[in-house]
């Protein structure tokens, strides 16, 4: 695998970690996002993040410095010319993605692979706005990225076996395991967790349990790390929205209906824990 500088669009929750851990790995990273103020937002969370390891004694401060420094960030797309692989992570929107590949695939030398980081949005759809979709697939990282081992990849109608390997290679050098999915919505993983989140909204709007109580009666009860609502506002109800609205679409089975109350909280600007308010006051 010849990739030494890997391109990453959308500075958000997802594409911070991603260059971090890329960086960490050894690799040089292009940030991209749309503005200096997500640009500097992304740098200091990347910071904070490298200094909790340091902190805990998992990494030196010769390693967070030279990670920091493999970091570059612009708002200029043109700069992935250079780059021997791009993973995007903007917003969960399927015409943004599809805009933003068409131009990619402008922009990147012919061979390079372009990954979406997308919860849910058909590759093969993707994949389509360029004119390279054997070069197209999805890895789906786990928010926080530089903690959670798992990389969902997803393979495209037209993904050929060689990206998906080329993939799968550069998400065991990050130190992730790959496992494969099919391009279904929400492919394996969020078709699983977002009914689950999406019923304890319903309990909530219903009066079943308080927020506390459902996250409360989810770990105690069925051993999970994090209740289903401490984790929405965690991935973002925005996200959440997003992904429920691809998969009921989708899938036509009225079971991935967006709980009312998610929706509404979405358009009265409660994105969860990055807006300060979601199922709880941050
Ligand atoms: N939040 C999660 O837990 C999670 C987990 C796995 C995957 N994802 C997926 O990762 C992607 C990003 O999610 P996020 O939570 O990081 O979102 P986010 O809202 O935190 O960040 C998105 C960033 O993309 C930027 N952006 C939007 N359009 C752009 C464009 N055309 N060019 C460059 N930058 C652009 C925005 O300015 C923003 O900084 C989505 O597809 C989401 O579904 C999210």
């Amino acid at each position: 695998m010849n990739i030494k500088t890997v391109g990453v669009v959308g500075a958000g929750a997802m594409g911070s970690g991603i260059a971090q851990v890329l960086a960490q790995s050894g690799l040089s990273v292009q940030l991209v996002d749309v503005g200096q103020p997500m640009l500097d937002r992304a740098r200091q969370g990347i910071e904070a993040s490298l200094g909790r390891f340091v902190d805990k004694g998992r990494l030196s401060a010769a390693d967070r410095d030279a990670a920091l420094a493999r970091i570059t960030t612009t708002s200029a797309l043109d700069r992935l010319a250079e780059s021997d692989y791009i993973i995007e992570a903007i917003v969960e929107d399927a015409e943004a993605k599809r805009v933003l590949f068409s131009g990619l695939d402008a922009i990147a030398k012919p061979a390079v692979i372009l990954a979406s980081n997308t919860s849910s949005i058909s590759i093969t759809v993707i994949g389509a706005a360029t004119g390279r979709p054997d070069r197209v697939l999805g890895m789906h990282f786990m928010n926080p990225v530089p903690i959670m081992p798992l990389v969902e990849m997803i393979r495209g109608q037209a993904t050929s076996s060689e990206t998906m390997r080329i993939g799968s290679e550069l998400a065991r050098a990050l130190g992730k395991t790959p496992v494969e999915a099919a391009d279904y919505p929400g492919f394996i993983a969020n078709r699983i967790l977002m009914p689950m989140i999406n019923e304890a909204i319903f309990a909530v709007m219903e009066g079943v349990g308080t927020p506390e109580s459902i996250d409360t009666v989810m770990k105690l009860g069925m051993n999970h790390p994090m209740g289903p609502l401490t984790l929405a506002d965690f991935i973002g109800l925005d996200v959440c929205l997003a992904v429920l609205d691809v998969l009921h679409e989708g899938l036509g089975d009225p079971k991935y209906r967006p709980c009312p109350l998610l929706r509404r909280m979405v358009a009265a600007g409660q994105f969860g824990r990055k807006s300060g308010q979601g199922f709880y006051t941050y």
